[in-house]
């Protein structure tokens, strides 16, 4: 663990611990549905259902359960029903693989257990046939100190939302006096358990704690959610052999994994790859107008990161470009292994012969090329000065030496897509190949972007168009620097980003029809208050064609 010792004895025996959430129908002696409900994974004629059950002992064995799912049309049929046990072997979740289900039909669930009833959720099987619209809402990044889950709430609150993609980082591994701790102990909201996540109890008890959360049970119980993981449901940057923020001393990095791992697949909605394993690659298809691929680049294939602090400077302790571009190159760096190359090509061109209109990536970490900003460089003299008065000369320092590495013409995130660049170029060539018209849209850098993708640094071939989404609560490199255009700067800077935001917090709200798709920026007016307002901070539109996907415009 790293920890900012500064923050840690400000917050030492600070500890009122959130315990939000909404609990059914309780009683003495009884069990309680204290997590909420979830489904995810919608097909055609599947849906997967979720809950977990708070057993009055936690020690109590096997505990039975009644699941319903109930149609929300007048139709006659298609209720089901079914029962099961769970037990402490799963941490009291629960698990359903509904089948058997009408395509584009939307429903109510709710479990019962010992005389309990789970909140009711909403669910919806994906449609089959000539489809009109799909609606998204797009989210990642929910760090539980830095704020209130509002932008969950506002998903929730949406009139129309068919799935919710979570593209990674649902939960943080740090403890109460890591990242979001100041924010953490203003508001009263600091993490179980009480320190760093490390084992199987450990990452249970946090996933515990953030779905006591209503906002974000109401979002789960609006509509089914497909989800991947990013590297914080393990740890920070994490890849197949480690993660920055697993230290040799804190044991073995596969054991460490495979606990987190075995926690999110109980408590998130999820269908699992059969026999286990990391690889969460999957396929969604929205009748005869999209698919949506889910990409797994953290834990099956993704190489070591390289590190400005430790691979950029040569032995004489200055920059040394050339040997760093040379690395950063090398065509055997990947995110993703060869069977999900392959696994992905055969995907896209089957979507497009089949004549489907859209192909969508949800994949973790964005993959626009972006430079490393100056900031000092791209204001004005007093402007710089006076925006960035609070910063102090650590501050200022940091700011200089992102300049620095700016001036070199290096990527501004070698954790993201930039960090693998032979690899985002074989993911171009197989988008290509296709005549794929290609969305992507990204998590994990706690901002909006609306960005183009071309397959060389200059000229080349538009390959796709790429929507970023915020954080619902962390913070993005606007918040520390609050008076520094810092997204107009990236924009300006970058030929490749149109737009981007990095202070909102919110989500993306995606909606692909059969001629256009567009892509609305909903930001909360806050996350430290729980009265807020949502609105639409940008809307962007693109068109489909046989060429592949249009250039963004702003509508
Ligand atoms: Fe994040």
């Amino acid at each position: 663990m790293r920890v900012d010792r500064r923050r840690a004895l400000a917050l030492f025996g600070a500890g009122s611990l959130a315990t939000g959430g909404s609990a059914a129908a309780q009683g003495a002696g009884q069990v309680r549905f204290d997590h909420g409900v979830a489904s995810g994974d919608p097909t055609a004629d599947r849906v997967i259902l979720w809950t977990r059950i708070t057993p009055a002992d936690p020690s109590s064995g096997a505990i039975s359960y009644a699941w319903s799912l109930n149609p929300i049309d007048r139709r006659a049929g298609g209720a089901k029903s079914g029962r099961g046990t769970t037990s402490a072997a799963k941490d009291f979740t629960v698990k359903v693989d509904v089948g058997g289900l009408d395509p584009g039909r939307a429903y109510t669930f709710t479990f019962t257990s010992n005389g309990a009833t789970s909140p009711m959720g909403r669910t919806r099987t994906l449609p089959e046939g000539q489809v009109e619209d799909a609606v998204m809402a797009i989210a990642s990044c929910s760090l539980w100190q830095a704020g209130y889950f509002n932008a969950y709430q506002a998903i929730a609150d949406l009139p129309r939302v068919d799935v919710v993609l979570h593209l990674g980082d649902y939960i943080y591994e740090y403890g109460p006096e890591g990242y979001g701790a100041e924010s953490g102990k203003k508001l009263g909201r600091r993490v179980q358990p009480g320190h760093e996540i490390f084992t199987l109890g450990d990452y249970r008890n946090r996933h515990a704690q953030t779905k006591t959360d209503p906002q974000l049970q109401a979002a789960h119980a609006r509509a089914p959610w497909i989800v991947v993981w990013d590297d914080h449901e393990t740890a920070n940057d994490s890849w197949v052999g480690g993660a920055e923020n697993h230290q040799k001393d804190e044991g073995s990095w596969n054991r460490r994994k495979a606990a987190a791992i075995k926690a999110y697949y109980e408590w998130m909605p999820i269908r699992e790859p059969d026999g286990g394993g990391f690889s969460i690659n999957r396929t969604f298809e929205f009748g005869d107008l999209a698919s949506l691929f889910m990409l797994e680049t953290r834990l099956t294939a993704r190489d070591l990161q390289l590190d400005y602090a430790t691979d950029l400077n040569g032995a004489d302790g200055k920059p040394d470009v050339v040997r760093f571009r040379k690395r950063l190159a090398d065509p055997d760096r990947r995110m993703m292994g060869p069977s999900q190359s392959d696994w992905l090509r055969r995907g896209l061109a089957n979507s497009v012969k089949s004549g489907r209109t859209w192909q969508v990536l949800g994949n973790q970490v964005v993959m626009a090329r972006i430079g490393v900003p100056d900031i000092r460089g791209a204001m004005a003299a007093d402007k710089f000065a006076a925006a960035t008065a609070s910063l102090g000369p650590d501050g200022l320092k940091r700011i200089d030496r992102m300049a620095g590495i700016s001036k070199l013409g290096l990527p501004y995130g070698l954790d993201m897509w930039d960090g693998y660049p032979a690899d985002r170029q074989r993911l171009y060539d197989l988008i290509n190949r296709a005549k794929a018209n290609a969305v992507v849209v990204s998590g994990d850098s706690h901002a909006f972007w609306a960005n183009e993708l071309y397959d060389a640094p200059e000229g080349g071939k538009r390959v796709a168009v790429e929507f970023g989404t915020t954080g619902i609560t962390s913070p993005g490199a606007g918040d520390a620097l609050p008076d520094v255009p810092v997204g107009q700067i990236m924009a300006d800077a970058n030929r490749e980003v149109v737009y981007s935001d990095q202070a909102a917090k919110g989500f993306v709200l995606l909606t692909l029809g059969r001629t256009n798709g567009k892509a609305e920026m909903m930001a909360v007016s806050t996350i430290q208050e729980k009265t807020f307002t949502t609105s639409v901070l940008k809307t962007f539109t693109f068109t489909p064609s046989p060429d592949g996907v249009s250039g963004l415009k702003e509508a």
